[in-house]
């Protein structure tokens, strides 16, 4: 795009822009030239070397589509105790592969009341004992230099009851309680709650609180300090679209979306997903593409498919270029649990007729508890039932039925709905910290040769794969957030362990789990990074194995033909699969025969075709 193309670009992004402003905002000539002003100072601010990045990715706009993407997410305090300490890690990030990397929240928030940084005091600051604007600054162009792109949370949906926003409205500033949703009396709450689910039934039940410095109720979706702010107020989003901008700004690349579904509200609806977060969601991305178009966006929308894939947008106008694959996340520990891939394979199928543009960010856990949103009227068909289809998942993957290695523990737990969620590491659910608790090898054996085969199917996918930081090495549960009192209550802390560097090193030692988890999971990073047939722009489709335990998945691409199989089973199954020709199985080299084929209990295979 040359200069005159990009100035057109911008005058039009502005016009719609100003169009959806004011269809929101219908009469705020004032605020609707603050926030013109806030873009041109914002754009006046960005950095030359983010200027330039700018540039390079508006030449290539598809490079996040690339196969060669690995990311990786991780708390700086527990991974390397500060931004600093990050930077003297990069080494070890980038020996993963990783060239995206996720810095969970590290904006101040107040200890003990933090939600894992998701309540942020003040979006221009760095939690002290992090480091500062400047160390974050210097990590992101430490990662640049390094081909890796850096993604932040932007908690967009509420902030602390210590902002200074919400410091202020408490001592009974209008002006700032009307930037969130206070109520003289609990009658319109009432009304609410009649029709807005809970999002933390055990931990923050309801979703209001009485605030009796300013005598009002207070609206929090999500903890009682976190206090939802009021995008029907234009200075909201304009204060808020700064912040964001100002992180870009910092050296951010990739914006993750915190709870966007939940940023507009209104009486008698659910309070999700409503037409207008489309609007502000769009008015952001136009904001970020006039001032630092390189930017994207990660949508946070744990939802149902037909409520995640609207938060692309549009050819024409898009809003996120990325959102997490939740349902197929859910799905794959569902299979881990049930040991029969029927709903895994549907879910493939539907995300395969999906356009190719829209990219999903793969992941088997992340720092958040894994919700049971699957495609029930699906496995209705075959009597499975939510309640206490969600009972059984839930016992089987924390290890409370004889046959299970998993161990995990329940997650708000809701007796009324019986909607229990589940926490735990990736190899803990995988059943690793049980084999080596009782010492015995076969199983250890067997829970490794599991945790491998759940990533090379994450490997599989299209899409950007991430990783959780630590699970590269089989990080274990961390039971020891039940001794501090902060975190006792939420036990999302389970699998928010610190890093473990003595661990770490032992991914050199031969034969400990760490180098068998590292060394595996490297080699199909590096194949995936090799071959075009893993590229987001490849055909995939699901190859009937006439075996319910083994997943078949074909991919092809520019003359590059992938049969994969896995065997979610704990007996070794045959897949009745037949394909013409000669294939070579990648991860060994060896000629194999692509027809009527054993697959080991747990175990998988990524057989390309010879032609390639
Ligand atoms: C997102 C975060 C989660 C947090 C919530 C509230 O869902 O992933 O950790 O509790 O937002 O900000």
């Amino acid at each position: 795009m040359d200069e005159r193309q990009r100035s057109q670009q911008v005058k039009a992004l502005k016009d719609e822009l100003r169009q959806l402003y004011q269809d929101l905002y219908s009469d705020s000539g004032a605020a609707w030239e603050a926030l013109v002003r806030m873009l041109d100072q914002a754009e006046a601010q960005r950095p030359a070397a983010m200027k330039e990045l700018d540039a390079r990715r508006l030449r290539d706009p598809d490079w996040f589509k690339d196969r060669n993407m690995l990311g990786m997410q991780l708390y700086v305090g527990p991974f390397a105790g500060t931004l600093q300490g990050v930077r003297e890690k990069l080494d070890y990030i980038e020996s993963c592969g990783v060239n995206y990397l996720h810095l969970m929240p590290l904006l101040e928030s107040p200890a003990g009341r933090s939600d894992g940084g998701y309540a942020v005091a003040d979006f221009r600051k760095v939690q002290p004992e992090l480091g500062t604007m400047e160390d974050l600054a210097a990590l992101t162009a430490d990662c640049h230099n390094r081909g890796i792109s850096v993604c932040l949370d932007f908690v967009m949906n509420h902030t602390s009851e210590d902002h200074e926003w919400a410091v202020r409205a408490r001592h009974g500033e209008k002006e700032f309680q009307d930037r969130y949703f206070f109520f003289d009396d609990w009658n319109e709450p009432n009304a609410y709650e009649e029709t807005v689910p809970q999002v933390f039934p055990q931990t923050a039940p309801g979703n209001f609180i009485w605030c009796s410095e300013a005598g009002k109720v207070v609206m929090t979706t999500f903890y009682t300090y976190q206090w939802d702010l009021n995008y029907r107020n234009p200075t909201v989003f304009n204060d808020m679209t700064a912040n964001m901008l100002y992180l870009c700004n910092q050296g951010v690349g990739i914006i993750r979306l915190d709870a966007v579904p939940y940023i507009w509200k209104t009486l008698g609806t659910s309070c999700r997903n409503l037409p207008q977060v489309h609007t502000l969601v769009r008015m952001m991305h136009i904001a970020a593409k006039i001032v630092c178009p390189g930017t994207l966006f990660l949508g946070e929308v744990v939802m149902e498919p037909s409520k995640v894939v609207p938060y692309f947008g549009t050819l024409e106008k898009p809003e996120c270029q990325m959102l997490y694959n939740v349902t197929t996340m859910a799905s794959t520990w569902h299979t881990v649990a049930v040991k029969d891939v029927r709903l895994l394979k549907h879910q493939m199928g539907i995300l395969f007729t999906l356009p190719k543009q829209y990219t999903f960010l793969n992941y088997l856990r992340c720092h958040d508890d894994i919700g049971w949103g699957l495609d029930y009227d699906f496995l209705k068909a075959f009597g499975v039932s939510q309640i206490p289809h969600k009972k059984y998942l839930n016992d089987y993957l924390r290890g409370a039925m004889y046959e299970s290695s998993s161990r995990g523990e329940l997650y708000n737990d809701d007796p009324a709905l019986g909607d229990a969620r589940l926490c735990g590491t990736t190899a803990s659910l995988c059943g690793i910290e049980a084999a080596e608790y009782e010492q015995n090898t076969d199983k250890l054996a067997w829970a490794i040769k599991l945790d491998v085969m759940l990533h090379a199917f994450l490997l599989t996918q299209s899409g950007i794969p991430v990783l959780y930081s630590g699970d590269e090495l089989g990080q274990l549960n961390d039971y020891g957030y039940h001794n501090d009192p902060v975190k006792a209550g939420d036990s999302r802390y389970l699998h928010r362990g610190n890093f473990d560097w003595d661990s770490a090193a032992k991914r050199k030692k031969r034969g400990t789990r760490q180098q068998q988890l590292f060394s595996s999971i490297k080699k199909l990073v590096t194949l995936r990074k090799k071959h075009r047939v893993f590229k987001s722009s490849a055909d995939a489709w699901v190859i009937e194995t006439y075996n319910d335990r083994v997943l078949g998945i074909g991919r092809y691409c520019e003359g590059e033909k992938l049969i994969a199989l896995f065997n979610f089973g704990d007996y070794d199954e045959v897949a009745y699969i037949n394909e013409e020709g000669g294939y070579k199985n990648l991860l060994t080299g060896k000629q194999f025969d692509a027809k009527n084929v054993t697959v080991p209990a747990h175990d998988f295979y990524w057989l390309l075709d010879n032609k390639a």
